[in-house]
């Protein structure tokens, strides 16, 4: 078993954290990565009320009596979804963990801290990290450009990202963004981390609940399958390439603008892929990280595979590799 400061942290048996997905972040997902030892994350915004949210945290306590949280993802919006609600929700449930990302959580901090929750945000860049540590939040998890959904605008990968990050701060700190197995676990690890965050990876999970042929397309895709898009508008996104996704990137680039790619881009039509399997009617997250996923385990075999794998990665082939004169 590894133990780092984030297991000490928040109480599990694994360094391997779920983060929040739209769409996907449902209880059936996070209870099956809660039930494995792992950290996994409900996503808030997922359900369409706060209400909801709670039924919904209510849902996955009744099939784990493990830790779990909820992501709350904040994004700038000219009307934006009834964020103190949503955290007000949380409180409530008696959640005591929290993923925050999108925007800084200085907002809610004041709240988060009283009610004893602990907080881990996500970002993206070292300069963001350093500002959630001066915050308060408790962990940090860092992003690197890799990853699904959105990566900032830096483009600085996680071979750097992560040990730049723990030079920089003292927290625990998760690496996020193309880790799929013991490998990229041992090495984030070696580069500072305490844990690794993992999206990609669990969307292709028998309990992720999107449709069968989404899973085996990541199966299928490789590491070159992804777009970026949105970013002439500094608002990046990693994506899956499909038709959609080719044709956004195709219009934003000949000087495009957002009123222009609205259609193709809206949630609708993301959640047609999703649950309906029509692979070519929207956009969906995902990562570089397709390129070392060649299956679709339950979330447990996953998990055990990359705990169990990692331990033997080093007590046999490093220490193996190490020589003392
Ligand atoms: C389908 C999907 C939806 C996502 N939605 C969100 C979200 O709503 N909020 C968020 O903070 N991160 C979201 N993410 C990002 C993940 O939480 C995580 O940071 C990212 O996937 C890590 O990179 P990886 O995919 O290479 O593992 C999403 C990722 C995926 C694959």
């Amino acid at each position: 078993m590894l133990t780092t400061r984030f297991t000490e942290l928040f109480g599990v048996d694994h360094p391997i954290a779920q983060g929040g997905m739209q769409w996907v972040g449902r209880a059936e997902l996070v209870a099956g990565v809660a039930n494995a030892g792992a950290l996994g994350f409900l996503t808030a915004l997922t359900q369409p009320t706060p209400e909801a949210l709670a039924k919904e945290i209510a849902r996955t306590r009744e099939m784990t009596d493990r830790p779990f949280g909820v992501n709350l993802t904040i994004l700038p919006a000219i009307d934006p979804p009834p964020y103190e609600e949503y955290r007000d929700a949380i409180i409530e449930s008696g959640v005591t963990i929290v993923e925050t990302a999108g925007f800084n959580p200085q907002e809610h901090m004041p709240t988060f801290t009283e009610a004893g929750i602990k907080v881990i945000h996500k970002c993206t860049s070292v300069r963001h990290a350093v500002k959630a540590q001066a915050l308060g939040v408790d962990a940090v998890s860092i992003d690197g450009f890799e990853c699904a959904g959105h990566p900032g605008e830096d483009d600085i990968p996680g071979l750097v990202l992560i040990p730049a990050a723990a030079d920089a701060i003292s927290i625990p700190m998760l690496a996020s963004g193309g880790f799929g197995d013991a490998r990229g676990l041992v090495a984030a690890l070696a580069l500072g981390a305490d844990g690794i965050n993992m999206g990609t990876r669990f969307l292709a999970t028998q309990e992720s609940p999107v449709h069968q042929r989404v899973k085996e397309q990541m199966v299928t895709n490789s590491e070159r399958d992804t777009e970026l898009i949105f970013r002439p508008l500094r608002n990046t996104a990693r994506v899956a390439s499909n038709s959609v996704s080719r044709k956004v990137v195709e219009i934003l680039d000949g000087g495009g603008e957002f009123a222009d790619v609205r259609d193709l881009v809206a949630g609708a039509r993301g959640r047609q892929v999703f649950d309906h399997g029509d692979l070519e009617a929207g956009i969906w997250s995902a990562g570089m990280v397709q390129g070392i996923i060649n299956d679709i385990p339950t979330v447990a075999e996953l998990v055990d595979r990359i705990a169990t794998e990692a331990t033997a990665l080093v007590q046999r082939r490093l220490a193996g590799l190490t020589t003392v004169r």
